[in-house]
């Protein structure tokens, strides 16, 4: 039920226009008409957006301005002695981040034989990957490759992915599906016990696995059952705040923080993986996001510090369809597989204006030019919007779909009053992941001897664009990539005098740069408190 009568007379629209709608099939637009889409349009082309840095490993490169000012900022250390010499943890593999990537490093590290300990500031599992929820992308049928997976990567990625990593994703990618079935997730299968695949934008093939739209969160709960079955130790609410090097260089553990009390305690470590994940939660140019309220992009700022380099941190991704009524859910993910499973994108006059599977960031511009140039959103409270028609869905595939398909889906937009078997609903882009991040080789390590990273942290393996499916892909693929070789470069580490002397390199490169902000970093929460309520 949509309470606006303006927003009721668009839908009488979609209504009348929904027959006819389902017969079309909107043409793919092509190469140039994409370039020019995506360079009026994408958030990523607004310039006055970005800033280039003046410090650290990439200076010159051009960064988001929230970015900026968190790679540029102090440490949080600033004005604290921190007593080095007596660790409380010794450990072969320590692991930032709780998430998929995370977990999957933990286990593969458990599982080489390694003492492992992996620190989270909110609890295992709080993570972009619970949050995840079409599915996830190997090219495991008959009809398929790895070879087509890999074009359809990086083509979608804009030709700019790493090629050594893309390579591994595709290749690795059906064995990742048999190592997660096997430990136990839930994938949806026909009655003969083939899995059920489906298409995601950008994809040749139907490749997509799922476990209904709760992907994410299947798969984030047999990977956390895992870590706590195979007794790893785990230490919830608990950040890293800098990474610490020894008298050579290399990364030898991190300081960490307990987010309750504050207290600061010493990590040591032959290898220490970064697994922090996103960073939708800085809210680039003022988007919502469909990411967990951790995603603040830390594991880039203590990288960074340490002098890890970053590849693309000026391109992010932009989910086409973030819900955007009503305001309770403003930003949340509505996942494609609507889309892959039949719903269209229609206009606030029922016309279709695009082809619903375009990759991710063409169908994000497409949709704001609707808005904007074309002057053809519906008007909501909080802006503007167009519609995906998901009463399409059942009308193609028959009653009852949706609840099998997208469960997740009806649930949300059902606890607002909007059955969307029956109802269209409204979407507009959502700050959804970032493309760019640390640097790594196919081993996983970053520029920094020892430091590895998995996940969202890092940048290169999509390009400068990501398909959907892939990072579900990319966290268990390069999570346990970097469990295994990180627990196996321990077995010949030892670790020497350890030191934060790169914490004042870091501060007197600020200062001979002149930096004068006063921001601390890394951020570890959103910054939510109202302007007016500031220094209270
Ligand atoms: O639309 C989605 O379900 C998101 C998937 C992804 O980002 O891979």
């Amino acid at each position: 039920m949509y309470p606006d009568p303006k927003i009721n007379e668009s839908i009488k629209k979609v209504e009348a226009a929904r027959e006819a709608n389902m017969k079309l099939d909107p043409r793919r637009m092509t190469a140039d008409e994409k370039d020019n889409l995506l360079k009026t349009f994408h958030p990523d082309y607004k310039e006055a957006q970005f800033t280039n840095l003046r410090i650290g490993p990439n200076k010159g490169d051009k960064v988001p301005m929230e970015l900026a000012a968190l790679l540029e900022a102090k440490s949080r250390l600033e004005g604290y002695s921190v007593d080095l010499t007596k660790p409380h943890f010794d450990t072969d593999v320590l692991i930032i981040g709780g998430g998929g990537a995370g977990c999957s490093a933990a286990i593969e590290a458990d599982e080489n034989g390694a003492k492992v300990l992996m620190v989270t500031k909110l609890r295992v599992g709080d993570a972009n990957t619970m949050m995840a929820e079409g599915g996830i992308q190997a090219a495991d049928k008959p009809n398929d490759s790895p070879a087509q997976h890999f074009l359809d990567a990086f083509g979608g990625g804009h030709f700019a992915a790493q090629k050594d990593l893309l390579y591994k994703l595709v290749n690795e990618a059906p064995e990742a599906i048999q190592w997660l079935s096997k430990l136990g997730v839930e994938f949806d299968k026909a009655p003969d016990g083939t899995m059920i695949t489906t298409h995601g934008g950008g994809t040749s093939r139907k490749r997509m696995h799922a476990a209904k739209d709760y992907s994410g969160a299947e798969i984030m709960r047999t990977l956390r059952d895992e870590v706590i079955n195979r007794g790893i130790q785990v230490i919830d609410y608990t950040a890293a705040v800098e990474l610490i090097k020894d008298e050579n260089g290399h990364c030898a553990g991190a300081v960490l923080m307990n987010m309750e009390t504050k207290e600061l305690m010493v990590a040591r470590a032959k290898t220490v993986i970064l697994a922090t994940g996103g960073a939708g939660r800085l809210h680039y140019q003022g988007f919502p996001t469909s990411n967990h309220y951790g995603a603040t992009a830390d594991g880039l700022i203590l990288g960074y510090r340490l002098g890890a380099r970053l590849l693309y941190p000026d391109t992010l991704q932009y989910h086409p369809t973030g819900a955007a009524f009503p305001a309770q859910i403003y930003g949340a993910l509505v996942t494609e597989k609507v889309r892959s499973v039949g719903a269209m994108l229609v206009n606030a006059n029922g016309e279709v204006f695009m082809n619903p599977l375009e990759t991710r960031d063409v169908s994000a511009a497409s949709i704001i030019r609707e808005c904007t140039e074309r002057h053809n959103g519906v008007s909501t409270p909080d802006g503007y919007a167009v519609w995906l028609d998901t009463p399409m869905i059942e009308l193609k595939h028959g009653e009852g779909t949706i609840e099998k398909r997208i469960p997740a889906m009806m649930r949300m937009f059902a606890k607002h009053g909007i059955d969307i078997r029956k109802e269209p609903i409204l979407v507009y882009p959502t700050l959804h992941y970032q493309n760019g991040g640390l640097k790594i080789t196919a081993d996983g390590q970053t520029d920094i001897e020892n430091l590895y990273a998995a996940g969202e942290v890092v940048g290169g393996i999509h390009g400068r664009n990501r398909l959907m499916g892939n990072s579900l892909l990319d966290i268990i693929v390069f999570g346990r990539n970097a469990g295994k070789e990180a627990s196996e470069k321990a077995k010949s580490v030892t670790v020497g005098t350890l030191t934060l002397k790169h914490l004042e390199e870091f501060e007197k490169e600020r200062k001979d740069a002149r930096v004068e902000s006063d921001k601390i970093s890394p951020q570890l929460l959103p910054d939510y408190v109202r302007r007016e309520n500031r220094g209270r």
